[in-house]
């Protein structure tokens, strides 16, 4: 397999760093904000984000699965780990690392939405807006890229390629 970098180590630390400044600034007077990071390509870029918020946030896991190890979405999604604090009354932010079809998250913020949270918000690192399946549009979106296919960051095919530092398209 091929691959080419698409987004260096030092364009997604600035543009971590600037997401980080805008949603500490957004959540300033927010009480007791969540950040929910879905398993398992979100860890690494939910690490460096909350790193790069300035505010007390409170961290949480949620897993679902849509993928398996295809590189095409089957369409179902099932929650694979429930998070474990309470998040009645609490803003969440709900952590990805890349939105696709859409049907992840929107699974995913109607489950939070379920558990009564003040406020849901969502971040993405990656957003494929032509990918998408199903309508959904992210509050804090790190880059925008075409339909293709992309590892590394936390991104995965088949279970590799997750701890490449930057962002590289996958061909055959
Ligand atoms: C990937 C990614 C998102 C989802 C996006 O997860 O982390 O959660 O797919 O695709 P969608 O918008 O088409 O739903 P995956 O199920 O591969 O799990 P992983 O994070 O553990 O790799």
């Amino acid at each position: 397999m091929a691959s080419v970098t698409l987004i260096t180590k030092e364009q997604i630390q600035a543009r971590v760093a600037d997401m980080g400044r805008q949603i500490a600034a957004d959540y300033a007077r927010q009480q007791n904000p969540i950040v929910l990071c879905v398993l398992k390509g979100a860890v690494f870029f939910c690490s460096d984000l909350m790193r790069a918020i300035n505010i007390d946030m409170a961290l949480d896991f949620i897993q679902v699965s849509s993928y398996g190890n295809e590189k095409y979405s089957s369409g179902v999604v099932t929650v694979l780990k429930e998070p474990q604090l309470d998040m009645h009354g609490r803003p969440v932010l709900i952590v990805e690392d890349i939105i696709d079809s859409g049907l992840s998250m929107r699974e995913v913020f109607r489950y939070i939405e379920s558990r009564g949270a003040s406020m849901v918000r969502t971040a993405t690192f990656l957003d494929k807006p032509k990918a998408r399946k199903v309508e959904f549009k992210a509050d804090y979106v790190g880059f925008s890229i075409e339909p293709q296919f992309v590892v590394g960051y936390g991104l995965d095919y088949a279970e590799r390629y997750r701890n490449i530092p930057e962002i590289q398209v996958l061909s055959d």
